[in-house]
C-alpha cells in the first residue's frame, strides 16, 4: 500500500532551491563560512551532510571551528531529555559570541525543532536564533537562509507535515570511502516511550531505483562501505505499491559491486527469514546485526508496544546465529521504564547474558512529552535507575570480553578508517562484525580493506596485525 501521507517534493522545487543557492552565492553581505553541530543518530548525521551540501552550493566553506564560522547550524536530537538540554545549552552559549560578533547567524533544525510547541518556544525564548526549520523541509535551507540574510529578520518555518520524500539534494559526504544511504524515512511503530514517530513522520521508502543508482554512483567513486539507514529498515517497501522488500533491495545492492553493506536499524518484529537467508548468502553484507531488544521482560515489552515477546526475540537470535554463525549482535536496552520491577530488570540482565551481545547501548528511560509512556504511573527512583544501568553496563562489559576472547587468532577483514584515537601511530578500522580493530600499518592503507589477524583484546577494541602476502 502506498502511504497516503507521503508528500513527494517535486523535482522543480529542488531545482528552484538550487537556483536560489546560486543567487545567494552572489550576494555581497552573505556569510562566507559555516559549521554544523550535529546531535543524535546517523539519520541526523546524514541530514547534516545534505545541509552541508546545500551550504557549499550557496558558496560557503566549512569553518575550522564553530567559534570562527559566520553561520552555525545546530542539527538537534530530542530522543532523551539530556540530548535536548545539550543542544539548547550549546545554542544559548553562542548568544555570548553573537554579542561580540553581531553578524553571526545562528540556525537550529532537526528533530527537536519538530516537537510540538518548540517553534513558538524558539521564537519566544531564543531571540538570537536567526533561522529554524524542521526535519521535513531541510530542502528549503537556501530559501530560508536567503530570507534571513536579505531581510535581517528571523525566519522560522516548521511544518506540521514532516512526511516528505526529498530526492536530488547535493550531499557533502564526510568520508570518501564510507557513505550513509537513507532507504526510508520516518517510523510507524509508536513504541510507547519514543518521540521519533512524532518528529520524523510516517514511514516512507525511497524508490529502489533511486537507491540503486545512488549506490552505483558511490561504487564508481571508490566508496568501500555503505550504511543503509532507516528507523526500521525491515519494513522497507511496505508503504509502496509494487515496492520490493528489504531482502530483495539488499540483493540488488549486492550486485552493484560495492564491497561492504551495513544497515540499521532492524526492528525484531519485522526481521524475516528472507532477510536472514540474504545475510547468509550475500557476500557484501557485513556480519553484524543491530537488533534492539529494549527489555527482557514480556510485561515491559508489552507496555513498550514493541510487539514481540522475549521468546520470539530469542528465537530470531537462534535463527540468525544458525544461518550466520560468526554474526556480531548488538542491541539497545532501556532500564527504569515506568513500572519496571526488580524482577523485570533481572529478566533484562538474564537476556543480555543469554544473547551475549558484542556491545549494547544502554539508556535510562527518559519521559518524552506527547508519548504514551510519559503518562504511565510507576516512575522509577533515579537512584535505582542508576544502579540498574550500572549493573547492566558491567554485565555487558563482561559479555564483550567473552566474545572478544573467542576472536583472538581469527582472521578478520578490516576497513581501515583512520588513526587510532589513543595512539596516533596505530591505524584503526572496523571488522565485518563492526568491532574496532587497531594495528600497526602505513597510513596509505586508510580507505582500504585489509586482512588482519586478531592478536589481543582490550576493553572496547581488538588488536591485530596485517596478514602480509594475502
Ligand atoms: N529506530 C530504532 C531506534 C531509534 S532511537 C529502533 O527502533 O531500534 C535509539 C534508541 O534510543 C532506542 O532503541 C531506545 O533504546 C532509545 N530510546 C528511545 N526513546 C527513549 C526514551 N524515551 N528514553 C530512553 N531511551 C530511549
Ligand atoms: Fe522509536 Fe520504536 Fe520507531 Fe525505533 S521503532 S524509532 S524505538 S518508535
Ligand atoms: Fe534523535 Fe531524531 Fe535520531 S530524535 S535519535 S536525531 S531521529
Amino acid at each position: 500500500m502506498r502511504n497516503e501521507t507521503t508528500v513527494r517534493i517535486p523535482p522543480e522545487e529542488i531545482l528552484y532551491q538550487r537556483e536560489l543557492s546560486k543567487q545567494f552565492s552572489l550576494l555581497k553581505n552573505r556569510p562566507r563560512t559555516y559549521f554544523i553541530v550535529t546531535y543524535g543518530c546517523q539519520m541526523n548525521a546524514h541530514d547534516s551532510e545534505k545541509l552541508a551540501g546545500m551550504l557549499e552550493e550557496m558558496g560557503m566553506t566549512l569553518a575550522p571551528a564553530k567559534e570562527q564560522a559566520d553561520f552555525v547550524l545546530h542539527n538537534t536530537c530530542c530522543i532523551r531529555d539530556n540530548a535536548e538540554r545539550k543542544a539548547l545549552g550549546n545554542v544559548t552559549w553562542l548568544k555570548e559570541i553573537k554579542k561580540e560578533r553581531p553578524d553571526l547567524l545562528i540556525g537550529v533544525c532537526g528533530c527537536m525543532v519538530q516537537e510540538p510547541g518548540m517553534a513558538e518556544k524558539i521564537l519566544r525564548q531564543y531571540p538570537f536564533v536567526d533561522v529554524a526549520f524542521g526535519t521535513g523541509n531541510i530542502h528549503r535551507l537556501p530559501e530560508l537562509l536567503s530570507k534571513a540574510v536579505e531581510s535581517r529578520r528571523r525566519v522560522v518555518a516548521v511544518p506540521d507535515e514532516q512526511s516528505t520524500l526529498i530526492e536530488g539534494l547535493p550531499i557533502q559526504r564526510e568520508s570518501s570511502f564510507q557513505a550513509y544511504v537513507t532507504i526510508m524515512y520516518g517510523c510507524n511503530n509508536f513504541c510507547s516511550y519514543c518521540i521519533v514517530p512524532y518528529v520524523r513522520g510516517r514511514e516512507r521508502s525511497r524508490a529502489a531505483d533511486d537507491i540503486v543508482r545512488e549506490v552505483e554512483g558511490l561504487q564508481e567513486k571508490g566508496v568501500k562501505e555503505i550504511m543503509l539507514l532507516g528507523q526500521n529498515v525491515n519494513s522497507y517497501g511496505n508503504d509502496m505499491e509494487n515496492g520490493i522488500s528489504f531482502p530483495k533491495l539488499l540483493h540488488r545492492l549486492g550486485q552493484t559491486g560495492i564491497p561492504r553493506i551495513r544497515f540499521m536499524t532492524s526492528h525484531p518484529k519485522d526481521l524475516s527469514d528472507a532477510l536472514i537467508e540474504e545475510m547468509a548468502v550475500n557476500p557484501a553484507l557485513c556480519h553484524h546485526l543491530h537488533l534492539p531488544v529494549q527489555s527482557g521482560s514480556n510485561r515491559i515489552l508489552t507496555a513498550m508496544n514493541r510487539r514481540y515477546t522475549r521468546e520470539q526475540y530469542l528465537e530470531k537470535v537462534k535463527k540468525i546465529r544458525a544461518a550466520v554463525p560468526d554474526i556480531g549482535l548488538t542491541t539497545d536496552l532501556i532500564v527504569a521504564f515506568p513500572g519496571e520491577t526488580e524482577e523485570d530488570f533481572l529478566d533484562t540482565m538474564a537476556l543480555a547474558r543469554e544473547v551475549c551481545y558484542d556491545s549494547a547501548f544502554t539508556f535510562i528511560y527518559s519521559p518524552r512529552i506527547g508519548t504514551k509512556a510519559a503518562d504511565l504511573p510507576g516512575r522509577i527512583d533515579p537512584a535505582i535507575a542508576s544502579e540498574r544501568i550500572e549493573k547492566l553496563i558491567a554485565l555487558q562489559d563482561e559479555m564483550t570480553q567473552k566474545n572478544f576472547a573467542t576472536l583472538i587468532g581469527a582472521r578478520e577483514t578490516v576497513l581501515v578508517t583512520g588513526h587510532a584515537k589513543r595512539d596516533e601511530r596505530q591505524l584503526t578500522g572496523k571488522c565485518s562484525r563492526n568491532i574496532s580493530v587497531n594495528f600497526e600499518g602505513n597510513p596509505d592503507n586508510i580507505g582500504k580493506i585489509l586482512p588482519i589477524k586478531i592478536t589481543a583484546a582490550s576493553k572496547t577494541t581488538l588488536r591485530g596485525e596485517i596478514l602480509e602476502g594475502e
